[in-house]
């Protein structure tokens, strides 16, 4: 990489993070690594759902991705260029434990092992998330994470991976976004496995809850205290767009479905009444039995919190109804003029800073944002070098919410910017492009952006 540095502009809230604050670059497993026949390991839920027509953008799957699974030693590489901290990558499950069942598979932990000796022989300290949504096929079969066994299930498999890289690795996340599995997953459709049911949508909510309630139980009790454990939730901020009692409604349900129905167990150890009211009010019940609820609230050392939009919400339709024609109240998300990303998501910085500091005021945990970024369109030279000033705003204007979050009180002790490379976008495919590395698919070649040089120029100034 290119060794210039561009000086940080002190007028900027990112000049007031101090040099203690933490830098790191995120991925997850199956967005990046391919090779999804190697090395022992089974199907995930994923590769089922790439299979069913159209439910991938161009029909993309993650067979190959970004082939990391035979390139991690380059990667590293590229991640330790960058002057980063940490790195926040995810398990295969699959891999680790074939079928979702039985002991150990050495190949498939073995390919963490080395990529945890090769981040440590860099000077980049790993941070494990054990679930970023790959959950063996056959655990889907028997149910999924409408299933309480799965919650079981998780935490063995949790178990399994601790006791091979807890001697080197510090952070333990046990779920990326719950509310994408759950939701988009068994409510929506829109991600594996694809079901469209919003009562099982809710009970792997209160599964997934306590999977990762079970894995941080054993994981500590298993632990000589070096260790710290967390999960990680995306969220936003719902700002109702009048003050009508309908549009302040959705924007309550929106936080309640959001964010309280995660953070009020994990923390408080119940969920929010005015949820519960609601699901009972639409037939709909979590499956909470004796005991659950401590489990969920066992401690956490860390939050980690994944930020891309907030949105402003109405609760009407645009015919003045509150209610659509099954009955149920009317969510609409309104569209505010602001600048958009190539997801179609509003650029929002503001809700990020406010987002942080509600955070902190209402749950007061430590927090490490441990996603943030945007896609582009991005148009390479004929190098493969991508100016993606659009980006790097985005960056600086995100990292500055962050400082400024902060500078109000919040405990934010460091960042991941999503993503180090261009992966799999889920059902957007390969089409939107999250990474300040640029990755050819048809060569494989990695060739850093301007946002790359930009946040490893930044992260260098603040280290004065
Ligand atoms: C988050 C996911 C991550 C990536 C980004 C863009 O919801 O955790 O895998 O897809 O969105």
């Amino acid at each position: 990489m290119d060794t210039t540095v561009t000086p940080v502009d002190h007028a900027n809230p990112i000049a007031t993070l101090p040099p203690s604050f933490r830098w790191g670059v995120a991925t997850s497993a199956y967005q990046i690594e391919g090779a999804v026949a190697e090395g022992g390991r089974t199907r995930s839920i994923w590769d089922t759902f790439c299979e069913v027509p159209d439910a991938i953008d161009k029909g993309d799957t993650g067979e190959i991705a970004c082939d990391h699974y035979h390139r991690m030693p380059q990667d590293v590489a590229l991640i330790r260029d960058l002057g980063v901290d940490l790195y926040r990558f995810s398990v295969a499950w699959p891999r680790v434990q074939p079928r979702g069942q039985g002991p150990v598979n050495p190949e498939g932990i073995g390919f963490y092992d080395r990529l945890t000796d090769e981040l440590l022989a860099g000077g980049v300290e790993p941070w494990v998330t054990l679930y970023h949504w790959d959950l063996p096929q056959e655990l889907e079969d028997a149910g999924g994470w409408p299933n309480r066994d799965t919650a079981y299930r998780f935490a063995d498999y949790s178990m399994m991976v601790f006791d091979a890289l807890q001697d080197r690795i510090k952070t333990w996340t046990t779920l990326n976004e719950p509310w994408c599995s759950a939701m988009l997953g068994y409510a929506y459709g829109a991600h594996a496995p694809g079901r469209r049911d919003f009562a099982a949508s809710m009970r792997a909510v209160h599964h997934l809850l306590l999977g990762h309630g079970l894995a941080t139980e054993r994981m500590r009790a298993a632990s000589d205290g070096r260790h710290e454990f967390g999960i990680t939730l995306n969220m936003g901020v719902s700002t109702p767009q009048t003050d009508s009692a309908a549009d302040r409604d959705a924007a309550r349900r929106s936080d309640a479905l959001g964010t309280r129905i995660y953070l009020d167990p994990l923390v408080r150890g119940r969920y929010p009444a005015d949820l519960v009211d609601d699901l009972a009010r639409w037939g709909v019940t979590l499956p909470v039995e004796d005991g659950d609820l401590e489990v969920i609230r066992t401690p956490l050392d860390v939050l980690g919190v994944n930020y891309y939009f907030s949105e402003t919400v109405s609760g009407v339709d645009e015919d003045g109804n509150d209610t659509d024609p099954d009955g149920l109240p009317v969510s609409r998300v309104i569209p505010t003029g602001r600048p958009l990303t190539a997801m179609g998501w509003e650029i929002v910085p503001e809700g990020f800073t406010q987002l942080l500091v509600r955070l902190h005021n209402d749950y007061g945990l430590p927090i490490y944002v441990t996603e943030n970024g945007s896609a582009f369109d991005d148009v390479p030279d004929e190098t493969g070098y991508v100016d993606d000033e659009d980006r790097v705003s985005y960056f600086d204007s995100h990292i500055g919410a962050v400082a400024l979050a902060r500078q109000q009180g919040a405990d934010i002790r460091g960042y991941f910017a999503w993503s180090l490379m261009d992966n799999f976008e889920w059902a957007y495919g390969y089409d939107k492009r999250f990474g300040i590395v640029r990755v050819d698919y048809d060569t494989q070649e990695r060739t850093p952006k301007r946002s790359a040089y930009w946040y490893r120029d930044t992260i260098r100034s603040l280290r004065g």
